[in-house]
């Protein structure tokens, strides 16, 4: 009898020592970690959000952890405990079907983006896997004063009526524009694997492909850039998402041999502006802080030589001389 009790009570102490080592300490030393530089509680309608999200499962396919490795570079910089101060319990997820998330309001900074992408993946990302979430949507006969419908590209869009976001849906996507990494001097991944990490062309015997200051412009490469970046809303065969996102192609900054408004917009963003006559609801983000010199003339050169577009090329020269000349200088 004395044995049973003393290895039961030794089974007893090993378990609460564990549980205390690997699971309580841990969450009292986190809880007392201070919120990051920049970082802020969510508002009303965000927290709402970040409810929808987990209801709805997007936990499953999307991480919110960046981990501090070159194949995460694309994610953002890696997370740092300060970054979850206002998101308990964490949504760090495990499984990655779909990108991770830690930084996606600035990846995806535009909510119409998000809008047709719940409504529809496909109608923006054919290839995309990600369920749809209709049911986050309305079809009314026609938009209730005050609401805006979402302008849905045709394949997808009911045959009557337009499509409203409900309640939940704007919290969601308030949510996921909120999911922005504020930066952290010397947490940056930027400069950490640098673009010429690439693996080397097959053939080329790991020879440098390029020497240092002699650009080269790669198609293949800038193809790369632009699908990673810009083809979510631009898409890839150029031809944008009428009323969401402009065309590229036959676009008049695009085909301007002063590519300054060209360059600048990747840079900084764009908002309200009349192109070729149409105006567009939406923003588009600014690539700055993502992209390279080079890696922006590549998508620069892109555009300008694909889809029957034929400008005159640009140079990293050029992107950092308007880079060094933000908009507000030369007003
Ligand atoms: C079955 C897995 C799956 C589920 C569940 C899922 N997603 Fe996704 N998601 C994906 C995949 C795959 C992609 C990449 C293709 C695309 O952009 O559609 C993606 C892309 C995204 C993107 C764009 C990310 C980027 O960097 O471009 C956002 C935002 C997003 N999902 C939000 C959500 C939200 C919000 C939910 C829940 C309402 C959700 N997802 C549920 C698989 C999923
Ligand atoms: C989240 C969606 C989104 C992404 C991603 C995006 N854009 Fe845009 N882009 C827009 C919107 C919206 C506009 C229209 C802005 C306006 O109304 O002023 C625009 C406008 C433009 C224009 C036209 C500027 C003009 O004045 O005519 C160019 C060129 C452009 N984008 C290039 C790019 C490139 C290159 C990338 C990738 C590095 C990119 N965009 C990524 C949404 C996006």
């Amino acid at each position: 009898m004395k044995k049973l009790v003393l290895i039961a009570g030794g089974a007893l102490l090993v378990y609460v020592l564990i549980v205390l080592a690997i699971a309580v300490i841990p969450a009292i030393e986190l809880s007392r970690v201070p919120p990051g530089p920049g970082v802020v509680d969510l508002t009303p309608v965000q927290a709402e959000g970040r409810r929808v999200f987990a209801a709805n499962g997007c936990a499953y396919c999307h991480t919110q952890q960046v981990r501090p490795l070159a194949e995460d570079k694309e994610f953002g910089r890696p997370s740092a405990p300060g970054d979850f101060a206002f998101q308990t319990p964490e949504l760090l997820g495990s499984e990655r079907t779909g990108p991770d998330l830690s930084n996606v309001g600035v990846r995806k900074g535009s909510d119409v983006w998000q809008y047709i992408h719940l409504y529809q993946p496909r109608a923006l990302v054919p290839q995309s896997i990600m369920p749809d979430f209709k049911f986050l949507f309305r079809v009314m006969a026609k938009a209730p004063a005050g609401e805006t419908a979402i302008p849905v590209p045709a394949p997808f869009a009911p045959a009557n009526g337009v499509v409203v976001p409900t309640p939940e849906a704007k919290a969601l996507v308030a949510y996921l524009l909120s999911l922005k990494q504020s930066s952290i001097p010397g947490y940056d991944m930027k400069g950490a694997a640098p673009a010429a990490a690439a693996p080397a062309a097959p053939g080329s015997s790991g020879a440098p492909a390029a020497v240092a200051g002699a650009y080269v412009f790669s198609q293949a490469k800038g193809q790369a850039l632009f699908t990673a970046n810009c083809a979510a809303c631009h898409q890839a065969s150029g031809e944008g998402v009428p009323r969401a996102f402009p065309p590229l192609r036959g676009n008049a900054a695009v085909l301007d041999a002063d590519p300054t408004l060209h360059l600048r917009t990747i840079l900084e963003g764009a908002h309200g502006k009349t192109i070729g006559g149409a105006t567009y609801g939406s923003a588009m983000p600014p690539f700055a802080s993502q992209l390279s010199d080079p890696e922006i003339a590549d998508i620069a050169n892109h555009e300008r030589t694909s889809w029957g577009n034929s400008a005159k090329p640009v140079t990293p020269a050029e992107v950092a001389a308007v880079r060094a000349k933000p908009a507000g200088a030369d007003q």
